[in-house]
């Protein structure tokens, strides 16, 4: 009973600091990444409980969140302790939040997540690919004025730098199969894309 209320808590807690959010992290995001991240974790036998917390509370420190909005690490961990989550289980959470993201992980190599770590990332990388991934990657560049295609910034230049890249990436057995079906519509996507605009410059890999 105490673990429900905890999770509603955090879970409130959130949903109030990303309200407005529209840069790619908003509350509908983490909501569905915890959706999947749970579906994830209970096929891997992860502790739920730091699944559900890790990935509720995964883009509030985000470097790419307005200042307004973003959280230190510091005030996700005193915000965990006081909803009533344990020294070492906030540690825990902590360190997968600081731990995953894509830009980070060429830094930790010799670190490997924990297996709830792995859940989280998981659905958060499942997130960006499939008709959710083209989405997300079209509002992003639309908010950031990028051009559809004919450079490097492009939403078109990102399906190569990242999003179908990201199939092979996955930790999980359980999310890997998630992904085929995924990675296989956005590429079906990107080709039916490039023979929309017969002026693109096809990109390969
Ligand atoms: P993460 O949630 O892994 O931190 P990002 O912050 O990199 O992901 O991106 C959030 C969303 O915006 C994702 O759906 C991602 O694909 C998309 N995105 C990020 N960078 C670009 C870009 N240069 N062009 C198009 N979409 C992007
Ligand atoms: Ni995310």
């Amino acid at each position: 009973m105490k673990g429900l209320k905890r999770i509603e808590q955090i879970r409130a807690w959130v949903q109030s600091v990303l309200n407005g959010e529209s840069s790619g992290h908003d509350w509908h995001h983490v909501s569905r990444v915890t959706e999947l991240a749970m579906y994830i974790g209970e096929k891997e036998h992860a502790d739920l409980f730091i699944v559900e917390t890790a990935a509720l509370v995964h883009d509030v420190i985000d470097a790419k969140l307005p200042d307004t909005i973003r959280l230190s690490v510091s005030e996700v961990y005193d915000q965990l302790v006081f909803f009533g989550v344990g020294k070492e289980d906030a540690d825990r959470v902590i360190r997968i939040i600081t731990s995953m993201s894509f830009r980070d992980r060429d830094k930790l190599a010799g670190e490997p997540l924990s297996i709830e770590g792995k859940a989280v990332q998981d659905a958060d990388r499942l997130d960006a690919i499939g008709a959710i991934g083209i989405a997300r990657a079209f509002m992003f560049a639309g908010a950031k004025g990028h051009s559809l295609y004919g450079n490097d910034q492009s939403a078109y230049a990102h399906f190569f730098h990242k999003l179908l890249r990201l199939k092979d990436m996955m930790n999980t057995d359980t999310a890997q199969e998630l992904a085929q079906e995924r990675h296989d519509f956005m590429l079906r996507f990107v080709r039916q894309l490039e023979k929309d605009m017969p002026g693109i410059e096809v990109k390969t890999s």
